[in-house]
Order: C-alpha cells, then structure tokens, then sequence
C-alpha cells in the first residue's frame, strides 16, 4: 500500500494577522477530506511543548525548533501538519522548511495597523502602554517572508478567500 504524501503548511504573520483562524478553516477542511491533521498553534504550544521558554530571540528560535520537529514528524508519516505561529525570523523558517522537506509557507499578510486595530487579545494595547516587552511589530522585528509558497492579504480578503487559495495550492502541488 502506497502512503499518503505528508506535507507541513506554515502559517506566519504579525499577531492579529490571522494564522489562527485561517489554520482553523483549513484543519476542518483537510479533516473533511479524510486526511490525518495535526494542527500545532504558537499559544497552544508554548502551554506544552515549549512551555517556559520566552520572548528573546534565543527562545523564539527554539520554539520554532521544537515545533519544526514535530511537524516534520507528522509530514513524515504522511500526514499534514499545519502551524500557526508568528516565527518571525527567517532563518528559523528556512531551516524548518529544509527539515521538513514538503513545506508549504503561507505569509499572512496584514498592515500592523489593522492588526493593532483588531488586537484579539488585547496584547497590542499592552504593548503600546509598554506592559509586554519584545512584542512583535511594537518593540521586537518581524521579517517578511522573502519566497513564500502562498501570500494572503488578510485586510482584503475574506478568511473563505484566503482559504480557497491554499487549497488551490495545495491541489495544484498535488498534494491534495
Ligand atoms: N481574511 C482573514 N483571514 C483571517 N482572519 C481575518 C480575516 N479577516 C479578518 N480576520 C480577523 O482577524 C483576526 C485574526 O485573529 P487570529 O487570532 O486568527 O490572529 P493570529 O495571527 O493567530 O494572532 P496571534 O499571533 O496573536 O495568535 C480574527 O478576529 C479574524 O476574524
Ligand atoms: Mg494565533
């Protein structure tokens, strides 16, 4: 019997951005279609997997590093990962994209004034009153991606549009 081909889709963007309600969106249709689904999201994680790690660059980067593993497990035995964390170096994506080989990244795409206005957690508030410190795009670098397989522009598009253009990637890499 001939595996399924696993694949890790990455979403990144700025806090707010919408990698977790797209993430979300696409579980549920992946989960449809009968595939094996892992969906590891950047607040979930860092309450288990990398639960005690903080906000420098160091600790970012081993979030990253730890979560890249598991997807890279998940895609191994052929099934799709999706992630959604900010991760907001690039290096850290390009070394989660050589380890784990089928990589789809998605740039979730938004101005970090829209972002700041939606604020879904109240934190872009904190961090402009100064009460959170390295706090991406008010007080810590967020680098765009430079080659992403996917870009969604989440101020004008809606989450269903967004969605039907990572679907429309993956079918056309064949991988749905
Ligand atoms: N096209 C879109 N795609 C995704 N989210 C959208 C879109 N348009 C509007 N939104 C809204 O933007 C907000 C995005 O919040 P969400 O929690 O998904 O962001 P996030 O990127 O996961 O943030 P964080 O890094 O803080 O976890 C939601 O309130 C969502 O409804
Ligand atoms: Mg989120």
């Amino acid at each position: 019997m001939q595996g399924k081909t696993g694949f890790t889709v990455w979403f990144t963007g700025l806090p707010g951005a919408g990698k977790t309600t797209l993430a979300k969106l696409l579980e549920a249709s992946l989960r449809q279609q009968r595939l094996s689904v892992e969906r590891l999201d950047g607040d979930e994680m860092r309450h288990h997997l990398t639960q005690g790690l903080g906000f420098t660059r160091e600790d970012r980067e081993e979030n990253i590093r730890r979560i890249a593993y598991v997807a890279a497990s998940v895609t191994r035995v052929g099934g799709a990962a999706i992630v959604a964390v900010i991760s907001p170096y690039s290096q850290s994506r390009n070394d989660a994209r050589g380890q784990i080989g089928n990589f789809v990244e998605i740039f979730v795409r938004c101005p970090l004034s829209v972002c700041a206005e939606r604020d879904p957690k109240g934190l872009y508030a904190q961090a402009y009153r100064g009460e959170i410190l390295n706090f991406t795009g008010v007080s810590d670098p967020y680098e765009d991606p430079l080659k992403p397989e996917v870009i969604v522009d989440t101020d004008q598009e809606s989450p269903q549009h967004s969605l039907g253009k990572i679907i429309g990637y993956l079918q056309a890499k064949h991988f749905l």
